[in-house]
């Protein structure tokens, strides 16, 4: 089914409506503390639910009434016939000709045979694929399956880049508390040495097991690291006896140290891994868009298909709460369209997510692939160039340790930066130091830093406190600095599943309204390409050199000079 071309939103009267409020708030002055005693209603106005999740918008530059425009925009830019089409399956990543359907993946069983894509019953073949990993899985975490000496695994490395690593890197860390079969994951993806020579420290290959997990099974950076681990392997199982090297002995290590999760299974055979330890997916689930396929398998095995089941519960409640609810209480496309309101309208470029949760230490790079790579464009679905700025660099730490580095910028320097603020209400590790409980005193900074971003403190306050007033100015804090604050009871899987449902919609919704195709990635091709060009040049082919811009030759000659190995 053909695809109808981007609205230009620009065009369309809910922009020049939302111009028009902009250009309001701006000569009325944007003043969160007035507007919070103006408005007694405003925080619950702007607080919503979703699944378990609970979003305090009204510390964000806007008005209750701002959300009755950002809807209208919803309206004009058709983001409900984007989203029908996106779960129904219609090819909407045009450039190349795939559906996008990554909701699919967390379906439950009882909709095997509702969605027919292609000719695939796409449920069927994805709960088929799950029982096919959860019956890997549960083999490996009781020791049924056996390394080649006959040990049960005890580490799985993950080899993949982007998409094939971000996610279940992430989601690993952020669900340690739930591994629970004393089997750790470790996460490969940087084809620079250090990485798989840092990741292989310590462990014992007899009680290895490697997931080779790409997409394509192409990627420069996966295959020369799945070559590479294959040697350590071999070699360390020779080196300690275990195994005597010849071929046969070497298959079988193989096909008891390897799988691998690709859609192109031919490839996944060709590299000598067993077929049947192979886990499908389909070209309709974009890289940034996997973790809940069998890109997740090292999750699978780690956490338990339990376990997992309630990660993909999770994703399919917020999936459900965002295809049902009205725009203007749908806090998941709200969201979205608050982006863009910073984004077009403030010209704000810098987005900080913000999770006061150290198990949610990576989440900030998942979402600089998912939401940079998705957004990052500049030319609309129909082939046209965009009519407004697009993408937002997302970036981050978590609190509080991001409050001794770069928060100062936040809270005083020149640019706005909206941020994300992240929290559960409950840790799985709770202590008190003293009488003082320890987790308590972790969220007390996050409640007070939305605070102090939004209220600031003025010069008075500043004077009262005895202030010396030559350094009064440096030590207020103006206010008005935007934060959007989600709370969560626990960081579960399921909750896990609920938070990147909702960022994988807000980025859905930032592309409908901008007119791109969020789900292809051209950009990344041309260094790839490049790349490949120059390698020859660094040490051997001088024509090679030769044939390079001035900049390039003049790096390379320092780099052969200076080559010491
Ligand atoms: O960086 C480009 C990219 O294609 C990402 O979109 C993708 O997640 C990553 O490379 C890895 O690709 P693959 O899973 O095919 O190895």
């Amino acid at each position: 089914m053909a695809i109808n071309p981007p609205v230009d939103a620009t065009q369309t009267p809910a922009w020049a409506a939302l111009q028009k409020h902009y250009d309001d708030l701006q000569a009325e002055g944007i003043d969160l503390k007035k507007w919070f005693a103006d408005e007694p209603d405003r925080v619950e106005q702007l607080s919503f639910e979703a699944g378990d999740l609970h979003f305090d918008l009204s510390k964000n530059l806007i008005k209750p009434e701002t959300l009755k425009l950002f809807a209208d925009l919803a309206k004009d830019v058709k983001l409900d016939e984007r989203v029908k089409a996106m779960v129904s399956g219609v090819h909407i990543n045009n450039t190349e000709d795939r559906a996008v359907l990554h909701t699919a993946l967390r379906r439950p069983v009882e909709d095997e045979g509702k969605l027919i894509v292609d000719g695939q019953d796409v449920v069927k073949d994805v709960r088929e694929t799950l029982d096919r990993i959860y019956a890997f899985a549960d083999k490996v975490r009781s020791g049924e399956w056996k390394g080649v000496t006959g040990k049960k695994i005890t580490t799985v490395v993950n080899i993949g880049i982007g998409g094939s690593d971000l996610g279940p890197n992430m989601a690993y860390e952020a669900l340690k508390p739930y591994a629970d079969a004393g089997i750790s994951a470790r996460y490969i993806s940087n084809i620079d040495p250090n990485d798989l020579a840092e990741k292989t420290k310590g462990l014992d290959p007899e009680t290895t097991l490697f997931i080779i997990v790409s997409k394509t099974f192409t990627t420069l950076e996966t295959l020369t690291n799945a070559r590479e681990a294959r040697t350590w392997l071999l070699e360390g199982l020779k080196a300690s006896g275990a195994i005597d090297g010849s071929d046969a002995q070497r298959a079988d290590a193989i096909k008891k140290h390897f799988v691998a999760v690709s859609t192109a299974l031919d490839k996944v055979e060709a590299f000598g891994i067993d077929p049947a330890n192979a886990f499908g997916f389909w070209n309709w689930v974009g890289g940034r868009y996997s973790v809940d396929s069998a890109v997740g398998t090292s999750l699978a095995v780690v956490l338990g298909p339990a376990r997992f089941e309630e990660f993909l519960h999770g994703f399919h409640e917020i999936d459900e709460y965002f295809v049902n609810t009205p725009v203007e209480k749908n806090v998941v496309a709200l969201l979205g369209l608050l982006n863009v309101w910073y984004r077009n309208f403030f010209n704000v470029a810098a987005h900080a997510v913000l999770p006061y949760d150290q198990y949610l230490h990576r989440f900030p790079a998942y979402l600089q692939q998912l939401t940079m790579e998705s957004n990052g464009k500049s030319i609309r679905w129909d082939g046209t160039p965009v009519t407004t700025q697009t993408g937002e660099i997302f970036w981050g730490e978590p609190g509080t340790n991001g409050q001794h580095a770069f928060y100062q910028l936040i809270h005083q320097g020149t640019q706005l930066i909206p941020a994300d603020f992240i929290a559960f209400v409950n840790t799985p590790n709770p202590t008190k130091d003293g009488d003082q409980d320890v987790h308590e005193l972790f969220l007390g900074n996050y409640f007070a830093q939305t605070k102090a971003l939004a209220f600031g403190k003025t010069a008075d306050e500043v004077r009262a406190e005895g202030t010396p007033e030559a350094i009064v100015p440096a030590r207020v804090f103006t206010g008005n600095k935007p934060t959007t604050s989600i709370l969560g009871v626990a960081l579960t899987p399921f909750a896990l599943g609920e938070l990147i449902a909702l960022y994988e919609h807000i980025t859905l919704v930032e592309g409908t309204v901008w007119g791109l195709d969020s789900y292809d990635q051209w950009g990344v091709e041309l260094g790839k390409q490049l790349a490949k060009q120059i390698t020859p040049a660094i040490s051997q082919d001088d024509e090679a050199l030769a044939a390079q811009d001035a900049s390039t030759q003049s790096l390379i000659k320092f780099y052969r000079e200076h080559r010491e190995f």
